[in-house]
């Protein structure tokens, strides 16, 4: 069994959509081990523990300094001897040294195609206003592993939705979320959890 950690900040409609898919059996090969909050008040924590998922909460308010606030989230996670760590919603810029050591084994959920729409300041809503600006008529989402950079790294999964002429920011939201990302980020963890891809070059390659 694969153990899978999920670090969420707020809602957490992806972390249910992949509850509901290991419940299901829709996922196969993993045990949910852990759900870990920046933010006490995420609802994401109520969902981990109404389906008996141990919870951590470790919020940079606490710690003096970003170091330490660092240190101890990546103590934290190490403690749940995860295989596989899915940003799901996780506000918080990753430390270089969490990439480091979970290179490969770290994947995070993004809400446009990437390229388009991503990097620093393109997280949550944001993200969708700058696609209706922009004036795309698709736009979508992706998975993919966490290198050192803002949404850089290798990309497993990714599904286009289109825009609508009446979108707003939340109607576009929701549409991404229930078209794409609660179908890609179980996907992807499926994949892992079953040997179906690895890293080669950079890229992401199916083995099977
Ligand atoms: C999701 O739309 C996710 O793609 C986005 O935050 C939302 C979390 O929702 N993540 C980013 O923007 C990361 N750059 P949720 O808590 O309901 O899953």
């Amino acid at each position: 069994m694969l153990r899978v950690g999920v670090c969420v900040s707020g809602g957490g409609t992806n972390l249910q959509a992949i509850i509901d898919k290991v419940e299901s059996g829709a996922i196969t090969g993993v045990e949910l081990a852990a759900v870990v909050s920046n933010n006490a008040g995420a609802y994401a924590l109520t969902r981990a523990k109404n389906h008996g998922i141990p919870v951590a909460c470790i919020s940079p308010k606490d710690y003096g300094t970003r170091e330490a606030f660092h240190r101890a989230l990546i103590e934290t996670l190490d403690r749940f001897h995860l295989d596989l760590i899915v940003l799901a919603g996780f506000l918080v810029v990753i430390p270089e040294e969490l990439v480091r050591k979970y290179r490969n084994r770290m994947i995070n959920i993004h809400p446009s195609l990437i390229p388009s729409f991503c990097g620093t300041g393109n997280y949550g809503l944001a993200v969708h206003e700058h696609a209706l600006k922009r004036g795309v008529k698709v736009t979508g989402a992706t998975v993919h592993f966490v290198d050192e950079g803002t949404d850089t790294g290798p990309i497993i999964l990714q599904k286009a939705v289109s825009v609508r002429e009446d979108d707003t920011p939340e109607s576009l939201q929701l549409r991404v979320m229930e078209e794409a990302e609660w179908e890609i980020l179980p996907a992807a963890i499926d994949l892992i959890a079953n040997g179906n891809i690895r890293v080669e070059n950079g890229r992401v390659v199916r083995t099977t």
